[in-house]
Formats: structure tokens, C-alpha cells, sequence
């Protein structure tokens, strides 16, 4: 008996913001990612693309005119699925045009095309931390109702161009990460007293749980074999008590709950009860309509799509601080860090499997998991990365463990197969790849790949259906 089904996904995952580049060529508007610096894990930004300054997206690793090289190296690794997000300033520039741009869909058709032809399931984010800038400044993101239909529309016109080559689609990435990146995860900023900011948190998550119930109804319409997908980050759920006090387990629980409400939401279809009393203790008033709530219970989606990187421990009463990884908690003496200070967690990953299987039932897909670390080249010319291969390998045997277990696992796409700019800290030398890119933190380099050692551990993975970890 094979631990991993047959027809199992493997690839790897990016997004448009941290790769492409070119990010004002054939029409592309300025996305909220366009004026970040020093990245998004401190909700910094510009209000305009100001002269002078370098900003990482805007050159990223050149993805728009070296992905056909790029998904070779993936298909060398024996990859069956790539995960990327299609850059909404590409389509529709503001957000608000009346029609598409032509050529920013034509990129995308020739992207997903190269997938096909090297035998990869093109995995779609639709909103990957890349909302019109014009959306922010405008409306201050999805705290307004007025992102729904423009997102709706989005949606329409990219389902009928790609609805022949996209089967899995995800709405957005990690938007339970609004109470802690919002300008990133809702493209708004936090304004006044707290509970004014757990109301834009509250209202804008709720219009995102709208817009990802239409985008379900008008996919059932428009793709009615397509795989409608949820993405949330278990790296904010995998929380540890500090301690058995109770404040501190049942503190755990309340935190997680901040994760599990985007689930409860989307793939049950209503709001849990204990929402409720956060909502009147803390003066919350929403604007929520009983359409509102019939469209999210008629149309709920069908598979929970998470990241996972690592866990953290929660001390009750502490206060939550949060970056791309989740939340930066007390330290576990148990567990070793990354350059970066993330605790490395392979069974934290089996037990989010475990508990997202038992409270949701439905498929789960690994779509964001990896090591951040610093790269060094050896002086025989090669990058021998044994940190990141051990990472992988432990965290591909967590997932065969949670299979094992009885988790419904149909894919796991690794984070960054190839070097791209970190979203947190927009940093190059921050690095997930299997395939290094020449360039620094100051943007410099020669942009050109070579494969590290991992390289190979992936491929034989994939070779082996994950047999070879165990
Ligand atoms: C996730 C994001 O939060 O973490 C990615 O979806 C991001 O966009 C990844 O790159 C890793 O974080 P970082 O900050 O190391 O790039």
C-alpha cells in the first residue's frame, strides 16, 4: 500500500507580486504591492510609486519573461501542478475599468499554456496581496462593500478565458491574516480606536466571504467541473499553549478561532456562535444583510487550500503580533528556528492537518510550506542547502503521516521553488528556491538560475511518489 494516492498534486507555488516583474508593462496598473518597500509584514507603504526608490516587485526575478525557463526547471523536478496567482492590475489596471486588458490576459494565457504542455494543473490564486493600489486609496479596500462587484467582475472575465485550462482555483490568499496584515490580506488600513479596527477587520473579512460565495456561484455556472477553493494560513491557527493553565488553553483557543472563523465561514456556510459575543462586547457593528448570509450558505466552497510554515505558543493576556509567517509568540524550547527566527514544526503540520480533516471534512491542500534561509555558494560553485532538503523531507513525511492518519491530502505545492522576493520584508537573500536567482537585496544581479542541492532531494521525492521519505 502507497501512503500518497496516485494521482497525489506535487509542485510548487508563487505569487505574481513576488516574481513577474515587469510591473508596468502592457497596460498593468500599480497594485498595493507596487509601493512597498521593505514588504508588508509591518503594513508600511506608500501612498504612489515614488522616483528614486527601489521597490522589489517591480523587477522581481523577471517571471514575466523567463517563465517558460523557469517552468522547465519545474517540469525537470517532475512537477504536476504549479500554484500562481493571476496580478488583477493586469486585467483590469484600477479595478474599475469597464473592459479587460487585453494583453495582461494574454500573458496568462500563454503561462497557463507552458503549464499544460509540460503536464502541470495550473493552481490559480485570484487575489494574492495584490489589489489595485486604486482600490485602496479610494476605498480603503475591502472594508467597502464597492470591491464586490468590481471583484465579481474580475472574476467573470478571467473564469470564461481560462475556464479550459484553470481547474483549482482559490479566492484569496491567507485572508484570515487581516487581523495582522490587513494592508496586505484586505488592501485597507486600520484607522482610530480598537474597536473600530476589529469592526474594518470584521466588515472587510465579511465582504471578502461575499465576494468568494459569488465567485463560487457564477464558477458553478460558468465551470461547473472547477474546484472552488478556500486559502487560509495554518501558521496562525498552530498555536501552543504556553503552559496547562486553563487562560492559557482555552486564550489558544480563542486565538485559533480568528483562523478557523474564515473555514466556519466559507465551507460550512455561516457564521459560528462565538463570533457573536466579540462582536457585542467589543461594540462591533456590521453592515451584514440576509442576502448576504443566504448567498454564503448556498454557496460554500469545496477544498480548504493553507499555508503552513510554522507553529508558535500563546501566553493568555499576550499581545498578538503577526507577520507572513503567523504569529511571533513566546519562544518553544522544544523546536529549532530559520535564519528568519520561525520555529520548524514538521508535526505542528500533521496535527493542522488533523484538526482542519476532523472539523471540516473536506479535501485539503498543502499550498504554501518552506524554509526561508540565507544561501551561500560553495567554493565548488554549488549551493548545498541540506537545511532546506531536511525541511522538505520532514514536512513531506508529516503530510504522508497525516494521510496516514485518514486527512483527505490531494496536494502540496513547496513555497518559492525558485528564489523570489519575500512578501514579508521584500528581501531577494531571504530565499525558498530549489533554484537560486542571482540577485541581492539591493536589487542587483544577473537575474540568471542554477539549481541548489535541494533540487534534487524534491525530484526524488516526486520520483517516488513521497515513498522515499519514510
Ligand atoms: C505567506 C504568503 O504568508 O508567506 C507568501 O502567502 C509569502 O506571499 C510567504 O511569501 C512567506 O513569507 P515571506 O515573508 O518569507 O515571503
Amino acid at each position: 500500500m502507497t501512503v500518497f494516492p496516485k494521482d497525489f498534486l506535487w509542485g510548487g507555488a508563487i505569487a505574481a507580486n513576488q516574481a513577474e516583474g515587469a510591473w508596468n508593462m502592457d497596460g498593468k496598473g500599480t497594485a498595493i504591492t507596487d509601493v512597498t518597500e521593505h514588504g508588508i509584514a509591518k503594513n508600511q507603504h506608500d501612498k504612489k510609486v515614488e522616483p528614486g526608490k527601489v521597490y522589489p516587485s517591480h523587477e522581481a526575478i523577471d517571471f514575466y519573461h523567463r517563465y517558460a525557463e523557469d517552468l522547465e526547471y519545474m517540469a525537470e523536478m517532475g512537477f504536476n501542478c504549479f500554484r500562481t496567482s493571476i496580478a488583477w492590475t493586469r486585467i483590469f489596471p484600477t479595478g474599475e475599468e469597464e473592459t479587460p486588458n487585453e494583453k495582461g490576459l494574454e500573458f496568462y494565457d500563454k503561462l497557463f499554456d507552458k503549464m499544460l504542455e509540460l503536464g502541470m494543473e495550473p493552481i490559480v490564486t485570484i487575489s494574492h496581496y495584490e489589489t489595485p493600489l486604486n482600490l485602496y486609496t479610494k476605498y480603503n479596500g475591502w472594508e467597502s462593500r464597492e470591491l464586490i462587484p468590481l471583484f465579481e467582475k474580475y472574476c467573470r472575465v478571467i473564469f470564461d478565458r481560462y475556464k479550459d485550462k484553470v481547474k483549482y482555483w482559490m479566492t484569496f490568499n491567507e485572508m484570515n491574516n487581516v487581523h495582522t496584515i490587513p494592508y496586505a490580506s484586505a488592501a485597507m488600513d486600520l484607522t482610530g480606536e480598537r474597536s473600530n479596527q476589529l469592526r474594518q477587520v470584521y466588515q472587510a473579512t465579511h465582504n471578502m466571504y461575499v465576494a468568494n460565495a459569488l465567485a463560487n456561484k457564477i464558477a458553478k455556472d460558468m465551470m461547473p467541473n472547477a474546484h472552488m477553493g478556500i486559502m487560509i494560513s495554518l501558521s496562525q491557527a498552530a498555536g501552543y499553549p504556553a503552559t496547562p493553565k486553563p487562560e492559557d488553553v482555552f486564550g489558544t483557543l480563542q486565538f485559533q478561532r480568528r483562523t478557523f472563523i474564515s473555514a466556519d465561514v466559507q465551507i460550512k456556510g455561516k457564521y459560528p456562535n462565538y463570533v457573536k459575543r466579540i462582536w457585542e462586547e467589543n461594540d462591533v457593528r456590521l453592515d451584514i444583510t440576509d442576502e448576504d448570509l443566504k448567498l454564503i450558505a448556498a454557496y460554500p466552497s469545496s477544498y480548504i487550500a493553507f499555508s503552513y510554515y510554522r507553529s508558535s505558543v500563546f501566553e493568555d493576556g499576550m499581545k498578538i503580533y503577526g507577520d507572513t509567517g503567523g504569529v511571533v509568540g513566546k519562544e518553544n524550547p522544544y523546536l529549532e528556528v530559520s535564519d528568519w527566527g520561525w520555529p520548524i514544526d514538521p508535526l505542528g503540520l500533521r496535527w493542522m492537518c488533523n484538526v482542519m480533516q476532523d472539523r471540516y471534512d473536506c479535501p485539503l491542500m498543502i499550498v504554501e510550506n518552506g524554509l526561508g534561509d540565507k544561501d551561500t555558494i560553495s567554493e565548488d560553485g554549488k549551493i548545498h542547502d541540506e537545511a532546506r532538503a531536511k525541511y522538505l523531507t520532514d514536512h513531506v513525511k508529516a503530510i504522508g503521516e497525516a494521510i496516514k492518519d485518514g486527512c483527505n491530502i490531494i496536494g502540496y505545492t513547496y513555497w518559492g521553488p525558485i528564489d523570489i522576493v519575500s512578501a514579508g520584508t521584500g528581501e531577494m537573500k531571504k530565499r525558498y528556491g530549489f533554484i537560486y536567482v542571482d540577485k541581492d537585496n539591493e536589487g542587483k544581479g544577473t537575474l540568471n538560475r542554477m539549481k541548489k542541492d535541494s533540487f534534487d532531494t524534491y525530484k526524488e521525492i516526486i520520483e517516488n511518489n513521497g515513498e522515499n521519505v519514510f
